[in-house]
Protein backbone atom coordinates (compact mmCIF):
# COMPACT_ATOMS: atom_id res chain seq x y z
CA UNK A 1 0.00 0.00 0.00
CA UNK A 2 1.24 3.66 -0.78
CA UNK A 3 0.12 6.62 1.41
CA UNK A 4 1.44 10.25 1.17
CA UNK A 5 1.98 12.49 4.54
CA UNK A 6 2.05 16.08 3.85
CA UNK A 7 1.71 19.10 5.78
CA UNK A 8 0.06 21.65 3.68
CA UNK A 9 -0.30 25.35 3.71
CA UNK A 10 -4.09 27.25 3.29
CA UNK A 11 -2.74 27.89 -0.07
CA UNK A 12 -1.28 24.98 -0.59
CA UNK A 13 2.67 25.57 -0.29
CA UNK A 14 4.80 22.79 1.62
CA UNK A 15 8.59 24.33 1.65
CA UNK A 16 10.61 26.78 0.22
CA UNK A 17 14.51 27.00 -0.35
CA UNK A 18 14.46 23.24 0.24
CA UNK A 19 13.12 23.19 3.77
CA UNK A 20 10.10 23.80 5.74
CA UNK A 21 8.55 26.97 6.58
CA UNK A 22 7.24 26.29 10.00
CA UNK A 23 7.97 24.46 12.87
CA UNK A 24 4.88 22.35 14.54
CA UNK A 25 6.55 19.72 16.87
CA UNK A 26 3.56 18.02 17.75
CA UNK A 27 2.96 17.43 13.63
CA UNK A 28 6.73 16.27 14.01
CA UNK A 29 5.91 13.84 16.59
CA UNK A 30 2.73 12.61 14.46
CA UNK A 31 5.10 12.12 11.30
CA UNK A 32 7.33 9.79 13.89
CA UNK A 33 4.63 7.64 14.98
CA UNK A 34 2.99 6.95 11.90
CA UNK A 35 6.12 6.49 9.85
CA UNK A 36 8.67 4.88 12.35
CA UNK A 37 9.57 1.18 11.36
CA UNK A 38 8.04 1.67 7.87
CA UNK A 39 9.70 2.92 4.62
CA UNK A 40 9.70 6.26 3.44
CA UNK A 41 9.72 7.62 -0.20
CA UNK A 42 11.28 10.89 -1.01
CA UNK A 43 12.72 13.00 -3.80
CA UNK A 44 16.53 13.50 -3.74
CA UNK A 45 15.92 17.18 -2.67
CA UNK A 46 13.59 16.34 0.21
CA UNK A 47 16.30 13.88 1.39
CA UNK A 48 18.95 16.67 1.43
CA UNK A 49 16.43 18.99 3.64
CA UNK A 50 16.63 16.00 6.22
CA UNK A 51 19.40 16.15 9.19
CA UNK A 52 20.13 12.93 7.94
CA UNK A 53 19.25 9.49 7.77
CA UNK A 54 16.12 9.05 10.14
CA UNK A 55 15.85 6.41 12.80
CA UNK A 56 14.29 3.13 12.79
CA UNK A 57 12.82 3.66 8.86
CA UNK A 58 13.72 2.68 5.89
CA UNK A 59 14.72 5.30 3.15
CA UNK A 60 14.03 5.20 -0.56
CA UNK A 61 15.52 8.02 -2.28
CA UNK A 62 14.67 8.79 -6.01
CA UNK A 63 16.84 11.12 -8.08
CA UNK A 64 17.97 10.82 -12.08
CA UNK A 65 21.56 10.88 -10.99
CA UNK A 66 23.04 7.10 -11.39
CA UNK A 67 25.97 8.34 -9.34
CA UNK A 68 24.03 9.11 -6.21
CA UNK A 69 24.86 7.03 -3.46
CA UNK A 70 24.34 7.22 0.61
CA UNK A 71 26.35 5.04 2.63
CA UNK A 72 24.15 3.81 4.79
CA UNK A 73 22.58 0.22 5.54
CA UNK A 74 19.20 1.70 5.87
CA UNK A 75 18.93 3.66 1.76
CA UNK A 76 18.22 2.64 -0.91
CA UNK A 77 18.77 5.13 -3.95
CA UNK A 78 16.17 4.35 -7.24
CA UNK A 79 15.73 5.67 -10.42
CA UNK A 80 12.09 5.09 -11.60
CA UNK A 81 8.82 5.96 -9.87
CA UNK A 82 7.66 2.82 -11.22
CA UNK A 83 10.04 0.75 -9.07
CA UNK A 84 7.73 2.18 -6.30
CA UNK A 85 4.61 1.96 -7.76
CA UNK A 86 5.69 -1.88 -8.45
CA UNK A 87 7.28 -3.15 -5.31
CA UNK A 88 4.16 -1.01 -3.33
CA UNK A 89 1.02 -0.38 -4.44
CA UNK A 90 -0.73 -4.14 -4.22
CA UNK A 91 1.39 -4.82 -1.13
CA UNK A 92 0.77 -5.41 2.28
CA UNK A 93 3.33 -3.17 3.25
CA UNK A 94 2.97 0.63 3.36
CA UNK A 95 5.11 2.69 2.06
CA UNK A 96 4.92 6.34 3.10
CA UNK A 97 5.90 9.08 0.12
CA UNK A 98 7.04 12.31 2.75
CA UNK A 99 7.80 14.03 -0.20
CA UNK A 100 8.05 16.44 -1.75
CA UNK A 101 6.24 18.22 -4.49
CA UNK A 102 7.60 16.88 -7.34
CA UNK A 103 7.40 13.32 -5.48
CA UNK A 104 3.58 14.04 -4.32
CA UNK A 105 2.49 15.06 -8.17
CA UNK A 106 3.96 12.15 -9.86
CA UNK A 107 2.41 9.84 -6.73
CA UNK A 108 -0.64 11.22 -5.72
CA UNK A 109 -2.64 9.21 -8.07
CA UNK A 110 -1.49 5.67 -6.98
CA UNK A 111 -1.80 6.24 -3.32
CA UNK A 112 -4.61 4.68 -1.08
CA UNK A 113 -4.15 6.75 1.26
CA UNK A 114 -3.01 10.38 2.59
CA UNK A 115 -2.36 11.62 6.27
CA UNK A 116 -2.54 15.53 6.17
CA UNK A 117 -1.46 18.07 8.28
CA UNK A 118 -3.51 20.78 7.53
CA UNK A 119 -2.00 24.41 8.59
CA UNK A 120 -4.26 27.19 9.03
CA UNK A 121 -2.17 29.99 7.30
CA UNK A 122 -0.51 31.33 3.81
CA UNK A 123 2.80 30.83 3.42
CA UNK A 124 5.21 32.38 0.76
CA UNK A 125 7.25 29.41 -0.67
CA UNK A 126 8.26 27.28 -3.62
CA UNK A 127 7.12 24.12 -3.64
CA UNK A 128 3.43 23.09 -3.57
CA UNK A 129 0.91 20.39 -2.75
CA UNK A 130 -1.08 19.25 -6.24
CA UNK A 131 -4.91 19.43 -6.29
CA UNK A 132 -6.97 17.01 -4.26
CA UNK A 133 -9.91 15.78 -6.56
CA UNK A 134 -12.66 15.05 -4.06
CA UNK A 135 -13.58 12.75 -6.74
CA UNK A 136 -10.85 10.54 -6.02
CA UNK A 137 -10.79 10.77 -2.11
CA UNK A 138 -12.82 11.09 0.59
CA UNK A 139 -12.84 12.04 4.65
CA UNK A 140 -11.82 9.18 7.19
CA UNK A 141 -10.50 11.14 9.83
CA UNK A 142 -10.55 14.44 10.77
CA UNK A 143 -9.04 15.79 14.32
CA UNK A 144 -10.00 18.68 16.45
CA UNK A 145 -8.07 21.99 15.13
CA UNK A 146 -5.30 22.18 17.63
CA UNK A 147 -2.93 25.39 18.52
CA UNK A 148 0.75 25.05 18.23
CA UNK A 149 2.06 26.17 21.76
CA UNK A 150 5.55 27.30 20.26
CA UNK A 151 4.31 28.89 17.14
CA UNK A 152 0.59 29.75 17.34
CA UNK A 153 -0.13 27.87 14.44
CA UNK A 154 -3.85 26.27 14.14
CA UNK A 155 -3.53 22.99 12.31
CA UNK A 156 -5.82 20.17 12.15
CA UNK A 157 -4.81 16.09 11.12
CA UNK A 158 -7.20 15.16 8.29
CA UNK A 159 -7.02 11.25 6.96
CA UNK A 160 -8.08 10.94 3.20
CA UNK A 161 -8.96 7.32 1.70
CA UNK A 162 -9.03 6.91 -2.57
CA UNK A 163 -12.97 6.40 -2.73
N1 LIG B 1 5.38 20.14 4.18
C1 LIG B 1 5.75 18.88 4.00
O1 LIG B 1 5.12 17.96 4.54
C2 LIG B 1 6.95 18.56 3.16
C3 LIG B 1 7.35 17.24 3.01
C4 LIG B 1 8.48 16.98 2.21
C5 LIG B 1 9.15 18.01 1.59
N2 LIG B 1 8.72 19.29 1.78
C6 LIG B 1 9.41 20.39 1.12
O2 LIG B 1 9.38 20.18 -0.30
C7 LIG B 1 10.52 20.80 -0.88
C8 LIG B 1 11.24 19.78 -1.74
O3 LIG B 1 10.38 19.36 -2.79
P1 LIG B 1 10.83 19.42 -4.33
O4 LIG B 1 9.61 19.26 -5.17
O5 LIG B 1 11.68 20.63 -4.53
O6 LIG B 1 11.83 18.18 -4.47
P2 LIG B 1 11.63 16.60 -4.20
O7 LIG B 1 10.32 16.16 -4.77
O8 LIG B 1 11.94 16.29 -2.80
O9 LIG B 1 12.85 16.01 -5.05
C9 LIG B 1 12.94 16.31 -6.42
C10 LIG B 1 14.02 15.43 -7.01
O10 LIG B 1 13.58 14.07 -7.07
C11 LIG B 1 14.12 13.45 -8.21
N3 LIG B 1 13.02 13.05 -9.09
C12 LIG B 1 11.81 13.65 -9.27
N4 LIG B 1 11.06 12.96 -10.14
C13 LIG B 1 11.80 11.89 -10.52
C14 LIG B 1 11.56 10.81 -11.42
N5 LIG B 1 10.40 10.69 -12.08
N6 LIG B 1 12.54 9.89 -11.59
C15 LIG B 1 13.71 9.99 -10.93
N7 LIG B 1 14.00 11.00 -10.05
C16 LIG B 1 13.05 11.94 -9.87
C17 LIG B 1 15.04 14.47 -8.88
O11 LIG B 1 16.31 14.30 -8.26
P3 LIG B 1 17.69 14.65 -9.02
O12 LIG B 1 17.66 16.13 -9.23
O13 LIG B 1 18.74 14.19 -8.08
O14 LIG B 1 17.65 13.85 -10.31
C18 LIG B 1 14.40 15.78 -8.44
O15 LIG B 1 15.30 16.88 -8.49
C19 LIG B 1 11.36 21.31 0.30
O16 LIG B 1 11.08 22.67 0.52
C20 LIG B 1 10.87 20.48 1.46
O17 LIG B 1 11.07 21.13 2.71
C21 LIG B 1 7.65 19.58 2.54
Amino acid sequence: MLSIIVAVAENNVIGGDNTLLWHIPEDLKRFKAITSGNTIVMGRKTFESLPGVLPNRKHVIITRDKSYTVDNENVEVIHSLSKVINKYKNSSETAFIIGGGEIYAQLIHNVDKLFLTKVFKSFDGDTSFPQIDSEEFSVDFESEIFTCEKSGLKYQFVDLVRK
